[in-house]
């Protein structure tokens, strides 16, 4: 440490002398061109007067003319010589032309390398394990229909499971059906239709993105927030196939000492559903404050997705038939994710801009 300072002080030093060295050889030649000037332009004593009495004040008439003009000729280029030197090795003191000049002894300016966000790198990590596994990458819009977002992943109008999913809704838009108008999307189950009405099965697909929900701001949760979405859609596909992807995503994902349990649930656009847990990733399993003595926490939703979601994706794409073709999802929260991967325990500070947090993950 000493070492390597002391040879950087060094190293620092060598341009140091070098520019100091090329200020002074600048100052010596602006001297010289100085003294060039006084002994022949100077107004007493210089030798051009000398040369203007012996010669032009002593020319005989008839030759005035042309000894005058010579004599112009010559003291024109002494002074463009002079003038010419004087330009290149400017005189130092001069506080305009300093002030433009680069001082090269003081330290660069240094540029800060930005990093990523942990939320975008959480997400592309979870990203990472799915694409290693030959899953392709899509997104979708935020502002979402009621159609895409509510109807036609299985919550029809009117059903209680959408108060459980309440949001902004744009404004001003009561003269459209109910299917066309605009929210801000609660999940992003929705590009699950979306993917499945512009592509046949087979279908993997992760999708990560942002989403919002009516939700009181507090220690772990945000009016915005983001999650991963995955769609896996073949024939033969099985809960087994669930199982097997999903235990793979969180040992790659908290490492592979991890367990996975899957305990029942509902969703609308699933059938069976379940919620993801893994062995608790702080007291490995044995019980503790962050997982209520449990061992275990949950972790995201999944399930075989339901035939009345394949029946909305079969008006566009027939082949969506659930006789031949089963297929699975899940969804998971990205803050949630990265508060355990990190020990974050305020999701506020993903948000906050505080580059004292988000320095730590660069
Ligand atoms: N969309 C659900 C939510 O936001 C999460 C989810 C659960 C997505 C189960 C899925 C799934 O695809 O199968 O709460």
């Amino acid at each position: 440490m000493h070492r390597s300072a002391e040879a950087m002080v060094a190293q620092d030093e060598q341009p140091r002398h070098a520019g100091e060295a090329i200020v002074a050889q600048e100052e010596q030649l602006r001297r010289a061109a100085e003294a060039f000037r006084v002994e022949w332009l100077g107004r007493k004593q210089g030798r051009l007067n000398e040369v203007s009495s012996r010669w032009l004040k002593a020319a005989p008439p008839e030759a005035k003319k042309l000894v005058g003009q010579r004599f112009n000729e010559f003291k024109a280029k002494l002074e463009d010589l002079v003038d010419a030197a004087l330009d290149t090795h400017l005189d130092p003191s001069d506080a305009a032309l300093r002030a433009q000049s680069i001082d090269i002894t003081l330290p660069g300016t240094r540029r800060l390398i930005g990093a990523e966000h942990p939320i975008t790198r959480t997400m592309n990590e979870i990203v990472q394990v799915f694409a290693a596994l030959g899953y392709s990458v899509g997104v979708g819009p935020e502002v979402e229909t009621d159609f895409y977002n509510f109807e036609s992943m299985n919550f029809p109008p009117g059903h209680p499971a959408r108060d459980t999913q309440d949001t902004l809704i744009i404004a001003g838009q009561e003269r459209k059906p109910l299917r066309d108008r605009l929210l801000l999307r609660t999940h992003t189950s929705p590009v699950q239709m979306r993917t499945m009405e512009l592509e046949p099965p087979p279908v993997r697909i992760v999708i990560p993105g942002k989403v919002h929900r009516n939700d009181a701001a507090d220690a772990t949760h945000s009016p915005i927030f983001h999650q991963v979405e995955g769609l896996c859609v073949d024939t033969h596909i099985t809960f087994s196939d669930l199982k097997g992807t999903l235990d793979h995503a969180m040992k790659a994902l908290f490492g592979s000492s991890v367990k996975t349990r899957f305990f029942p649930s509902f969703f609308p656009f699933t059938e069976p559903s379940a919620d993801v847990q893994i062995t608790c990733i702080f007291c490995g399993g044995k019980g503790c404050r962050k997982c209520k003595q449990s061992g275990w926490i949950e972790l995201l939703g999944c399930g075989m997705v339901d035939p009345a979601v394949f029946a909305f994706a079969q008006e566009k794409q027939p082949a969506y038939d659930p006789k031949k073709i089963s297929g699975f999802a899940f969804g998971m929260g990205v803050e949630r994710i990265a508060m355990m991967k990190y020990g974050i325990s305020e999701i506020g500070q993903f948000y906050s801009g505080d580059m004292r947090f988000l320095g730590q993950f660069a």
